[in-house]
């Protein structure tokens, strides 16, 4: 027994110096750990800030090249690519998610050709960057008289596999539908098979809750439900598509449904799972990382980000110190992989953890 007053037990000798605590820390955040988005735009020499969204930018593919090897340089090796069209080329069926020469496709070809397979491509599947209306599905009418209109899951399942096939053909490593569609994953895959793409993965966002911290991103990518390009949906005394993503993206009050949403699409035969968005939702992402084998990606969504950049400029917060608490956080949770607006920054100013 010790003396009275003197701890027998002292977990602060682990913590007295810097290389001690880096000899017993339990997670690391390393470059390689980090997806950055990208914004990709048609066109040369685009470069458009986003201003909800800062340090980030919407760019033509002659603008990514760039950036991307930035990114290589500091040991970020993967991207996430997200399609933007103008207004005027987005239309109910979002007819231009599946083409080829639409900016996704155009970009996989030009990262492949320059990087070759030192760089993971992942693409987000989904048509509400391409629908007029801003929904991830296409809309239909569903009981009669309805006043708003209802997503089709069925048929955007149809819609989904054609741009997961466009992606695959373009050189995508993974696919990652987020669109949270009922079947998603098996229709992919099974379109993929056909397409003899076997080898191409699918990043499920098996968990994506419908969220307010998305708002900055549908400002990136001009996605908003009820966006400018869906006026002329508003047909007088017509249905009105559905204001919001409640009927597809998960409620946040919800943790059982994620586990459920999460062995669905395990069976239906995805590669890695994602919860989306990830400081929220930490509770979820350690309930899944226990139930499930799969690698799992969390998502630093576009609100969790600006928040930290909103309360750096404001001189509220140190935002190294609590970016990298953020990221070490979700790392601890159970996350492989992050999906971070802050991947160059965090990579080339060495404070991950
Ligand atoms: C597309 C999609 C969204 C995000 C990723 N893919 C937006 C949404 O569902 O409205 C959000 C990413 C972010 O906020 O950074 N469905």
């Amino acid at each position: 027994m010790s003396a009275p007053g003197r701890p027998l037990v002292r977990p602060r000798r682990l913590r007295r110096t810097a290389a001690l605590r880096d000899a017993v820390a339990e997670v690391h955040v390393h470059p390689e750990h980090l997806i950055l988005p990208l914004f990709v735009v048609g066109g040369q020499g685009r470069d458009t800030e986003i201003a909800s969204l800062p340090g980030v930018s919407r760019l033509s593919v002659d603008r990514l090249l760039p950036l991307a090897e930035r990114a290589l340089r500091a040991g970020v090796r993967s991207f996430v690519l997200f399609g933007v069209v103008d207004d005027d080329a987005k239309d109910a069926l979002g007819t231009r998610a599946d083409d080829e020469q639409g900016p996704v496709p155009r970009a996989l070809r030009a990262l492949r050709e320059a990087f070759g397979d030192d760089a993971v491509l992942l693409t987000d599947v989904c048509l509400c960057g391409y629908t007029d209306h801003g929904h991830c599905g296409v809309l239909a009418r569903g009981r009669p008289n309805a006043a708003e209109l209802v997503v089709d899951n069925d048929r955007t399942l149809l819609r989904l596999a054609a741009m997961a096939v466009a992606h695959a053909a373009a050189g995508a490593d993974v696919v990652a539908p987020s669109d949270m569609m009922d079947g998603r994953v098996a229709a992919i895959r099974g379109a993929l098979d056909d397409a003899g793409a076997f080898e191409v993965g699918i990043l499920s966002y098996a968990v994506k809750y419908a969220s307010a911290f998305y708002g900055p991103f549908r400002d990136a990518a001009g996605s908003s439900p009820g966006g400018a390009a869906a006026d002329h949906h508003d047909v007088a005394g017509g249905p009105r598509p559905p204001a919001d993503r409640a009927t597809y993206q998960m409620d946040g009050r919800n943790l059982r449904e994620a586990l459920r949403e999460a062995a669905l699409d395990e069976a239906e035969g995805a590669d890695m799972l994602m919860i989306k968005p990830a400081l929220p939702y930490l509770d979820v992402l350690a309930r899944v990382r226990a139930a499930t084998t799969l690698p799992l990606v969390a998502y630093q969504v576009s609100g969790e980000y600006a928040m930290l950049k909103a309360a750096a400029r404001a001189g509220v917060l140190d935002e190294v110190g609590a970016q990298r608490e953020a990221l070490v956080a979700i790392r601890r949770a159970g996350a492989d992989l992050i999906v971070t607006y802050a991947a160059i920054e965090a990579a080339e100013g060495g404070w991950l953890a």
